[in-house]
């Protein structure tokens, strides 16, 4: 498998075969971490003389941490880049091809996807979506890997059953990423937040493709049946913030509570959830939104984050080790195919 120069805006763009090939490669990553305190000669070096950009026009913890750290991992520089000019005295398309005259790779975040696409279209170099207003596909990569740790069966034997917002960057990805990889989606939303009809249209082709199905209710109990993992994510995204009383009004129904958990019929589903997360009132914005609402937490309740059940942490840890992955694939002399 090689990917080598290939950006990474969506899984639209990538087969089964080669989001398999990423998160297996992440797996090694991983691993081979895991044995750098007691054996400091396995440090990477696989990204060595590279350096990188991160662009980031939304706030960040995981993505940022991520891309930092596994390019430090494997011996790559990294510049944080707050301020430049991008937009305000010089172009995008001028911005980018300066960049790419000095980075091997560029991360992106923020609103719209074109960006993302333009960023492409005209640094020569590959860029990697940190998420935009419409996908976020390093986060399934990570959603994926944690199930596959978890669960320990292949990704196109699982069913995922996303309760929430269902036209959101992440639903739009997982939905994407099942469809691909040939694992079974459902999605719980009411109809005004319903995926649009296009990728949806698209993802049913891919599922057929894979011996999959995308299936869409308004009903959570319909959608958790026989789920191996329930996802959701926050009911206002990141720039979404003014919608929050129309949001809490629409997907309160949706809040995945220890009871909808039970209704999947198998004691072994997990919890995912891409995070942040509103489970509780440790966060300024919970706390507005319990003054102004009443509402202690929001689309989980606290018990099921952190029941055993929940695997959200392990998803931000895969984070790193499936964006180092991408960076890898994407990037590297040194890796053998
Ligand atoms: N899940 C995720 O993308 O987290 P951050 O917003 O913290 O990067
Ligand atoms: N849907 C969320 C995901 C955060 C990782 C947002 O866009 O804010």
């Amino acid at each position: 498998m090689n990917l080598k120069g290939r950006s990474f805006l969506t899984l639209k763009d990538y087969s089964k075969d080669e989001i398999l090939y990423l998160i297996s490669l992440a797996a090694e990553l991983k691993k081979k971490k895991r044995k750098q305190p007691v054996d400091p000669g396995v440090h990477g070096h696989l990204l060595a003389g590279k350096n990188i950009v991160l662009l980031f026009d939304k706030t960040s913890t995981r993505t940022r941490c991520s891309f930092e750290v596994a390019a430090y991992d494997e011996g790559a520089g990294v510049t944080f880049l707050t301020n430049s000019q991008m937009g305000k005295k010089e172009s995008l398309e001028d911005t980018v091809k300066v960049l790419g005259r000095m980075y091997d790779g560029i991360e992106y975040r923020g609103f719209e996807h074109s960006i993302v696409e333009d960023i492409a279209a005209y640094s020569g170099v590959p860029v990697w979506n940190g998420l935009t207003d419409d996908d976020h596909p390093t986060q399934v990569l990570a959603d994926f890997l944690t199930a596959y740790e978890h669960l320990g069966k292949p990704l196109d034997e699982m069913k995922l059953a996303y309760v929430g917002d269902g036209r959101n960057n992440v639903a739009n990805a997982l939905m994407i990423g099942a469809a691909k990889v040939g694992m079974d989606y459902a999605v719980a939303t009411p109809q005004s937040l319903l995926p649009s009809a296009s990728l949806v249209d698209g993802c049913r082709m891919w599922a057929a493709e894979n011996g999959s199905s995308v299936s869409i209710t308004s009903d959570p109990y319909e959608a958790v049946k026989d789920a191996d993992i329930i996802y959701t994510d926050i009911w206002c995204s990141m720039g979404e913030e003014d919608k929050m009383a129309e949001r809490i009004e629409l997907l309160k129904p949706y809040q995945v509570t220890a009871s909808l958990m039970k209704s999947t019929g198998k004691e072994t589903t997990i919890f995912e959830h891409c995070l942040p997360s509103f489970h509780d009132l440790n966060t300024s914005t919970a706390q507005m939104v319990y003054e102004k609402f009443g509402l202690k937490e929001m689309e989980v309740t606290d018990e099921v984050f952190r029941s055993p059940a929940s695997v959200v942490f392990d998803e931000a840890e895969n984070r790193m080790h499936t964006i180092k992955a991408v960076m890898v694939a994407t990037l590297s002399d040194t890796l053998k195919f």
